[in-house]
C-alpha cells in the first residue's frame, strides 16, 4: 500500500532522513518514535511532499508520488492530510470556518476570497465536528477553545479533504494527559472506523506502544527499529533514544498511563462518540 523506500533528505552536510525504508501493506495505525533530532518531522514533510526528497521513492498503492507535479502533487497532499503540534488554526476565525478550510484546495480563487462555501460543505463539517464531539463549539473562535479541542478541530479540518492518511507530526506534545488521550482516542477511532491510515511521530513511548499497530524508532536519521509494540522493550528503546545515563521510561512518558480512576472516569464521560 505504502512504500517508502531509501527515502534521504540532506541539508547542507547533515543528513536529516538516511535511507528509510518502511514498507505497509495495510492501513495501519503507525507511530514513528526518536529524540529530538532524529528526523522524524523531515521524513514525514517528504511524505506529502512538503520537503522535496534529496533521494530515494515513496509509492502509494504503486504509484510513485515523489515523481508527482503539480495539480497530481497537489491532490496527492489533500490525499494526505496533516495535523500538526501547534494546531495551525486560524485563531480569530470561528471553528467552522477553520474546518471548512480543509476544502480550500477543490475550491476557486473567487469563493475563496469571499469565503463563500457550499451548503453542502458546511453541513459535512458540522457532521464531523459533531462525530469528534466539539460541534457545540461550531461558532465559537477558534482560539477560545482548549488545546485538546483545538486539536479536534484541526482533526476535523483535514477529515474534510476525505484523506487516504492523516499524517500527525507531534499531535499530542502540547496537550495535558487528559486532552493527549482524547486526542489519540479520535485518531485511533478514525483509523479503525473510517480505514484510513495515520501515521503519528510521538515524543513518547508509552503512547506509541498503547496506540500503534506499529512503531518505526529513528535515530539520527536512520530507522533503527521497526515492529510491534510489544517488540519495543525497554531495551529497543534505549538503544533508540541513546543508551546515555539520562534516558528513562518516565522521561519519554506523556503519564497517559499514570492518570488516576477519576480523571479516567472524566475522560470516558466526555469521550467522543466517533
Ligand atoms: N529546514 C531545515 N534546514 C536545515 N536543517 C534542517 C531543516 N529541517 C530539519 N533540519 C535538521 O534535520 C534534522 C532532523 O530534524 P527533524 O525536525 O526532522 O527532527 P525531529 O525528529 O522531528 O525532531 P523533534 O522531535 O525535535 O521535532 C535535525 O538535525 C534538524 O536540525
Ligand atoms: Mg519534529
Amino acid at each position: 500500500m505504502l512504500r517508502i523506500e531509501q527515502l534521504t533528505k540532506t541539508f547542507g552536510r547533515n543528513t536529516a532522513v538516511d535511507r528509510a525504508t518502511i514498507e505497509v501493506d495495510r492501513p495501519i495505525m503507525l507511530g514513528i518514535i526518536g529524540r529530538s533530532g532524529a528526523g522524524k518531522s523531515t521524513l514525514l514533510r517528504m511524505l506529502n511532499r512538503l520537503t522535496p526528497q534529496s533521494s530515494g521513492q515513496v509509492y502509494f498503492e504503486d504509484r510513485e508520488i515523489t515523481a508527482l507535479k503539480g495539480a497530481e502533487m497537489r491532490a496527492w497532499q489533500a490525499d494526505c492530510a496533516m495535523i500538526f503540534q501547534q494546531f495551525n488554526l486560524v485563531p480569530r476565525m470561528d471553528v467552522v470556518s477553520n474546518v471548512l478550510h480543509g476544502t480550500l484546495n477543490r475550491r476557486s480563487v473567487l469563493a475563496t476570497m469571499f469565503n463563500l462555501f457550499p451548503q453542502s460543505d458546511i453541513h459535512r463539517a458540522i457532521d464531523i465536528l459533531e462525530r469528534l464531539g466539539i460541534a457545540e463549539h461550531a461558532p465559537k473562535r477558534a482560539e477560545a477553545l482548549s488545546g485538546g479541542q483545538q486539536q479536534r478541530v484541526a482533526i476535523a479540518r483535514a477529515l474534510m479533504q476525505d484523506p487516504r492518511i492523516i499524517l500527525a507530526d507531534e499531535p499530542i506534545a502540547s496537550l495535558d494527559p487528559m486532552n493527549a488521550q482524547v486526542v489519540m482516542d479520535t485518531l485511533r477511532r478514525i483509523h479503525e472506523e473510517d480505514g484510513r491510515m495515520v501515521i503519528a511521530n510521538l515524543h513518547t513511548l508509552d503512547t506509541a506502544r498503547r496506540y500503534c499497530d506499529r512503531v518505526v524508532g529513528m535515530r539520527d536519521g536512520r530507522i533503527v527499529f521497526d515492529g510491534t509494540p510489544q517488540q519495543l522493550t525497554t531495551g529497543v528503546a534505549r538503544d533508540i533514544y541513546g543508551a546515555d545515563a539520562g534516558f528513562s521510561e518516565a522521561a519519554t512518558s506523556t503519564a497517559i498511563e499514570t492518570l488516576d480512576a477519576t480523571q479516567r472516569a472524566e475522560i470516558d464521560a466526555a469521550r467522543v462518540t466517533v
